[in-house]
């Protein structure tokens, strides 16, 4: 028989308090901090849905295995394990640990890059993005045209578009170091991207001689959603389909504060010996020595254990099945949402559901302010306040798109907290026509919207 209730595949073994605010002191707090829910204090957030980077919850093996740390600096046991498992997964030549994403981005980039390199990809993230453009570099975007449509569902929005990748390739490949494939596409609603699509990809790289290379940050998700929606994958274990999708490359960035179940940690994968030399080169100027990379022991054991639960089966059906019942309710309460449901994010259309406000009022922001002031859950905006370009004498160009992300820590929240962010998005939107834009009264040159002041307009 099957049951309706998303249960949690886990049982709570130590519990931390969940702060529980009065209306009035979260608009007290919203108002100190400018109407910037960066500045706010985790005690006046009652769901955090920030982001589901770093703020998962370990398993009481993985707390166990902080235990077996090993903190020698060079050759430690710990990393002995770390490498054991990564090499297992991945099946990468040279494993290369960081303290996060962006390290192993900024090392990538500064071994491989040049000026006017061009870096294809299906969506760069942010951070990808800022990294390769530091080195004079273009970090071109060519995602499929399903997943411009934000609305309109199908299975593998996070695909590159293969006609637009080849003309890339065929034009510009000396100029092309490689080709980065984002997997899910975090920027793109959490979106995967299929084995065919990523095959297609790896002929494309063989045929014009250029390395690909993956940010696997949430490589489990798309592994799910391969073995849900991908035809022959049906009967293929989780892990093993994760296998093959790091197989396909000849390299990685990642970021193990999401599918790694680490508070912090990362890795550079690579099959190259000589990058791999230069990495680790530049990896003991600024992370520290290659057997640790800017982590302690115990943060290698946490997420060597880490690596090896994330491709379990019911926690991946609970986590994806528990953002898809909240989109549904967020579309039952009339709310437009990025379709179908991303592997660890909810995606809110601010601009299709509050069409009286104009994009340089910031209409995810105005949700944003709404959904910690009704219900004290923070979540953010990625629109217009974070990527809009400011101009001195008229309004802002607007982003492409006006979303408000609410992400999921990974086995932190259950689903009566769910319910909860439920009932909230539905008195949101019950309010809708009472919701007002905002302006911005003080920014910053660079990522504006983490310290940006705003005010109601
Ligand atoms: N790549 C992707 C696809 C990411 O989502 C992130 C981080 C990074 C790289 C960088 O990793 O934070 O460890 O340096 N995403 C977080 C988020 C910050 O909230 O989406 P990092």
């Amino acid at each position: 028989m099957e049951f309706e209730t998303i249960i949690e595949p886990f049982k709570i073994k130590s519990v931390e308090p969940l702060p529980i605010t009065e209306p009035k002191e979260r608009l007290e707090a919203l108002k100190r901090e400018h109407w910037n829910i960066f500045g706010l204090k985790s005690q006046e957030v009652t769901i955090d849905l920030l982001t589901d980077s770093g703020t998962g919850s370990m398993s009481s093996e993985q707390w166990a295995s902080l235990m077996r740390g090993d903190e020698s600096y060079a050759g430690s046991q710990s990393w002995q394990r770390f490498e054991e498992v990564v090499t297992e997964l991945t099946g990468y030549k040279y494993i290369i640990p960081t303290h996060q994403g962006r390290a192993s981005e900024r090392i990538l980039a500064s071994v491989m890059l040049k000026e006017g390199n061009v870096i294809p990809s299906n969506s760069h993230f942010d951070t990808t993005r800022a990294n390769i453009e530091f080195t004079g570099s273009e970090a071109r975007d060519l995602l499929c045209e399903e997943g411009l449509d934000l609305l309109k569902p199908s299975p593998f929005k996070g695909n590159v578009d293969l006609e637009k990748l080849e003309k890339t390739l065929s034009e510009e490949k000396e100029n092309i170091p490689f080709v980065l494939m984002t997997v899910t596409n975090n920027t793109g609603g959490g979106q995967p991207v299929s084995m065919g699509n990523l095959k297609a990809v790896r002929e494309l790289c063989d045929k014009y001689g250029i390395p690909l290379f993956l940010d696997a940050c949430r490589f489990a998700e798309n592994s799910w959603f391969i073995h849900k929606r991908e035809k022959g994958y049906e009967s293929v274990e989780i892990r093993e389909i994760a296998k093959e999708i790091f197989r396909l490359s000849d390299g990685c960035t990642i970021s193990l504060k999401k599918d790694g179940f680490g508070n912090i940690g990362g890795f550079i994968g690579i099959n190259d010996d000589e990058v791999a030399a230069e990495c680790k080169n530049l990896l003991i100027l600024t992370e520290g020595f290659p057997t640790y990379g800017g982590l302690a022991g115990r943060d290698l054991d946490a997420l060597a254990q880490g690596l090896k639960e994330i491709t379990d089966k019911s926690y991946l059906e609970y986590r994806t099945k528990s953002i898809a019942y909240l989109a549904d309710k967020a579309t039952e309460y009339g709310i437009p949402v990025v379709q179908p449901a991303g592997g660890h994010a909810l995606y809110l259309d601010a601009k299709t559901f509050l069409p009286h406000i104009p994009p340089h009022e910031y209409p995810g922001q105005a949700i944003v302010c709404e959904m910690y002031l009704l219900g004290g859950i923070r979540c953010a905006e990625i629109g217009t306040f974070a990527f809009g370009v400011h101009n001195e004498d008229r309004p802002d160009t607007p982003a492409p798109n006006e979303l408000v992300r609410l992400a999921s820590p990974r086995r932190t929240y259950t689903q009566s907290h769910f319910d909860y962010v439920g009932e909230v998005l539905k008195a949101m939107a019950e309010r809708k026509d009472k919701l007002g834009g905002y302006k911005i009264t003080e920014q910053s040159q660079f990522l504006r919207h983490f310290t940006a002041k705003l005010e109601p307009v």
